[in-house]
């Protein structure tokens, strides 16, 4: 795999992860680097994929350069420049031969204040549409269709964007395999409650035992892999890429969550604190001098927050992801009937909005203010932050605009509360905080 290149003295310079390189480090270049999936489509036809674009969008990427149409392209589907190599996506391995394939980084990599984070949900990444897009595009210049376009996954990718269907693509593809993970073929569609999530920032995995937002898998480099189980790779391919995982898991052992790069009311912060700590310190710990995490888990009732996430997983599923290979064939602690949704850590929480586990919230100010919470929003500025809501900067409906009730691209935009899966209700524990309070803890929210 490792791209390497011979110097005439005999020393190896290596693209790929290389020994000496810590393992974190190779983590990172494992996952931008190496392809864990099949092609989903090249590079020509991402070049060409404004032909499909609606007007005046399409016009003005006709008369653009390369550079500025790629641009225009990554802003569209949620695509942000990587740090070390502006010209590539985060989101996909590309190759030499010009060929890219999604990584973990499509969902697990955003970006806030214009600048990419590793790690930070991908609050834009617009799944359904790319695919659609580049679909279009294939068909235009006679190119074969993909694993993605041809639907191994007959199933919808993400109704919102920036958010995803990915913990149903984990139950209809584990649904064909057995404990080994060898792929079953006589086994009848698995029951699937489609619904979307928004992305967990991934600086959180540390503080964790137990992940996911039921949190019933124990953690584990294994289970980190449950999203390459395509039919492609089978069961020895597992086996071979789980040292690769271990750089991974090691790699997500070691983010740090991004500073809030304003300045802050270290007053009003402190006044926050005391609040907080009254307050909400219970469920998501302290953080500062002391810091602890009681990884608590609140009973779905008393949360009172979209509840599809929580029925969509069958306790036969949990099952037999614990049974499988994924769970140490039953040694990894499994909660096949856990009570409810697990408080997060917040620490960057200033960065990873929107929230709640479907991202149906656009800032920290409209967590606190239940009743305020809009039932349709739209971003309306991808670069700008909301330093007075902290969050999303976003226009608010009381209901979706015709323009988007008859475009399903269009419509994609916009949140909608009342759909299946999205709503905004819930967690009004903030209900015990004075108006005052508010104010503070949204000021000490800041420096976490
Ligand atoms: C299509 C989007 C998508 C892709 C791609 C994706 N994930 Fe996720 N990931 C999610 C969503 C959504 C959740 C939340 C699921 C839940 O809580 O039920 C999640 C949860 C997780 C968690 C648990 C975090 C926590 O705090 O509980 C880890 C760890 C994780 N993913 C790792 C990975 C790795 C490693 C890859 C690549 C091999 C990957 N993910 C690819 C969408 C994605
Ligand atoms: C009884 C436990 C409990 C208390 C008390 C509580 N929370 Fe939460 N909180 C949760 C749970 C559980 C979630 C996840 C809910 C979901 O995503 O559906 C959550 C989610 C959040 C989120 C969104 C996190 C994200 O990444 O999207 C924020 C912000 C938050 N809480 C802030 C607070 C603040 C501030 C307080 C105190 C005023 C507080 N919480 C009190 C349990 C609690």
């Amino acid at each position: 795999m490792s791209r390497c290149l011979l110097l005439l003295v005999g020393i190896t310079l290596c693209a790929a992860p290389a020994r000496g390189e810590s393992p974190a480090e190779r983590g990172y270049k494992f996952l931008t680097e190496k392809a864990y999936l099949p092609l989903d489509f090249d590079q020509a036809t991402f070049d060409n994929v404004w032909k499909t674009w609606p007007e005046p969008l399409r016009a003005k990427a006709e008369a653009a350069t390369a550079d500025e149409r790629r641009a225009l392209a990554f802003e569209r589907y949620g695509l942000t420049p990587r740090l070390d190599d502006p010209t590539r996506p985060l989101q996909y391995v590309v190759n030499e031969r010009g060929e890219w394939i999604m990584n973990c980084f499509a969902c697990h990599g955003g970006e806030v204040l214009g600048k990419t984070v590793p790690g930070l949900p991908n609050s834009r990444y617009a799944l359904e549409t790319l695919t659609e897009e580049t679909r279009e595009t294939k068909l235009l210049m006679r190119k074969p269709l993909s694993r993605m376009d041809l639907g191994y996954l007959v199933m919808p990718l993400g109704t919102t964007n920036g958010t995803t269907n990915a913990v149903m693509f984990g139950v209809a593809l584990m649904n064909f395999r057995d404990a080994d993970l060898n792929l079953v073929k006589d086994r009848g569609p698995a029951k699937m409650t489609h619904h979307d999530m928004d992305t967990p920032a991934w600086w959180h995995f540390k503080k964790k035992s137990h992940l996911y937002i039921d949190g019933f898998a124990e953690k584990g480099s294994r289970g980190l892999m449950q999203f390459m189980l395509v039919p492609e790779n089978n069961a020895t391919r597992f086996r071979q890429w789980e040292p690769d995982f271990e750089d991974v898991y090691a790699y997500l052992m070691s983010l740090e969550p991004p500073k809030y790069p304003f300045a802050v009311d270290a007053k009003l912060a402190e006044r926050g604190a005391a609040a907080f700590n009254r307050v909400c310190s219970s469920c998501h710990g302290t953080y500062g001098q002391e810091e602890t995490y009681p990884e608590k888990m609140v009973p779905i009732d008393t949360i009172g927050t979209d509840r599809a996430r929580f029925d969509a997983l069958s306790a036969a599923h949990r099952q037999s992801y614990g049974e499988s290979w994924f769970g140490h064939y039953g040694q990894q602690n499994t909660l096949t009937q856990p009570a409810g949704y697990v408080a997060p850590p917040l620490d960057g929480i200033w960065a990873s909005a929107p929230y709640l586990h479907n991202g149906s919230v656009p800032t920290l100010w409209h967590m606190l203010h239940v009743d305020e919470r809009p039932a349709v929003w739209r971003r309306t500025s991808v670069a700008d932050y909301d330093r007075e809501k902290v969050g999303l900067v976003v226009e608010t409906f009381t209901e979706l605009p015709p323009d988007a009730a008859s475009d399903k691209r269009l419509r994609r935009e916009y949140f909608q509360t009342k759909a299946f899966g999205k709503s905004a209700a819930g967690h009004e524990f903030v209900e015990e905080l004075t108006d005052e309070e508010k104010v503070a803890v949204l000021e000490y929210l800041k420096t976490l």
